[in-house]
């Protein structure tokens, strides 16, 4: 399952992918783009998978950014493709019907930033950057960057930090709602995996409504989501994990949920 690129770690349900390109800060050239989405789509496949987690190899970037040295030699047509498979692969995880938590490592730049952007979840070290510095090369961004920083930010600081291109702090960057939560370097492995391994005890059906209602709902009118989340609630009540869920606290005892 694992690449060079990426590599894969799968306990007790969760699996953690390690962008594995350190010595280049874990840039993002094709072939680890193709490895990321084989990966992902073999983690949603894999029943044994509850909960993912993504990362970069190292103590100094999270991913910084797409491969620069690929980019500069690209025609427009090449451009258009290596594009529309950055964007590939970020909605592939936005549209996971299993969590996945980024864990901010260090630098997340350009398509770093955008990779987080499409996990659910993001926990950032303190001493993490996060930026889309595409416009100091003359570019901008193209893995979705543009539309899911605006819809996490708003017009204002989503062009403020796109039309600059500088990097911020992790706190300023949660500030801004774009990561969950700062820790201390030092802790955040075992904050990640404290969270994932809560996510993984979940009812999975209601995991999968919840990522979808809220994902969708996100684009869609106030109707529609609505509608969309009475048929997910209405499909968790046919679970025996809901039976579960209620029966466990009214009888004042921890719930088991089986997936079922
Ligand atoms: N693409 C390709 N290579 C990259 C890269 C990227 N996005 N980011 C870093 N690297 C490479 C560097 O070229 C260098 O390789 P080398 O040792 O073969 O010369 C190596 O990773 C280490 O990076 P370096 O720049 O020496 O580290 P630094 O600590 O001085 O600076 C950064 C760190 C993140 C500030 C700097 O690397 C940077 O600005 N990277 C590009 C960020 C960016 O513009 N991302 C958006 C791309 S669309």
């Amino acid at each position: 399952m694992a690449s060079e690129n990426i590599l894969v770690d799968i306990r007790s349900g969760v699996c953690t992918l390690t962008v594995n390109r350190p010595d280049k800060l874990n840039a993002l050239n094709r072939q680890t783009l193709l490895d990321l989405d084989a990966a992902f789509l073999r983690a949603e496949r894999d029943d044994s998978i509850r909960v993912l987690v993504l990362t970069g190899a190292g103590d100094r970037a999270f991913v910084a950014g797409a491969d620069i040295g690929e980019i500069r030699d690209l025609s427009a047509v090449e451009a258009r493709a290596f594009s529309a498979l950055g964007q590939r692969v970020m909605s592939r995880i936005q549209n996971l019907e299993k969590p996945v938590i980024a864990a901010i490592n260090g630098y997340a730049l350009g398509g770093g930033l955008e990779l987080a952007l499409g996990c659910h979840l993001r926990i950032a070290a303190d001493s993490a950057r996060v930026g889309l510095p595409e416009i100091k090369l003359g570019i901008m961004p193209g893995f979705g960057g543009t539309q899911r920083l605006l819809r996490l930010t708003g017009t204002t600081r989503a062009l403020e930090l796109i039309l600059t291109g500088e990097p911020i702090t992790a706190e300023r960057a949660e500030v801004l709602g774009m990561i969950n939560q700062v820790v201390g370097a030092d802790a955040l492995e075992s904050t990640v995996e404290a969270l994932a391994q809560t996510l993984a005890a979940a009812a999975p059906e209601a995991v999968r409504g919840i990522l979808q209602a809220v994902n969708k709902g996100a684009d869609m009118d106030l109707e529609s989501g609505l509608a969309l989340e009475t048929a997910r609630f209405a499909l968790c009540c046919a679970t025996d994990d809901m039976r579960e869920g209620t029966s466990a606290f009214l009888e004042k005892r921890a719930p088991k949920f089986t997936g079922r």
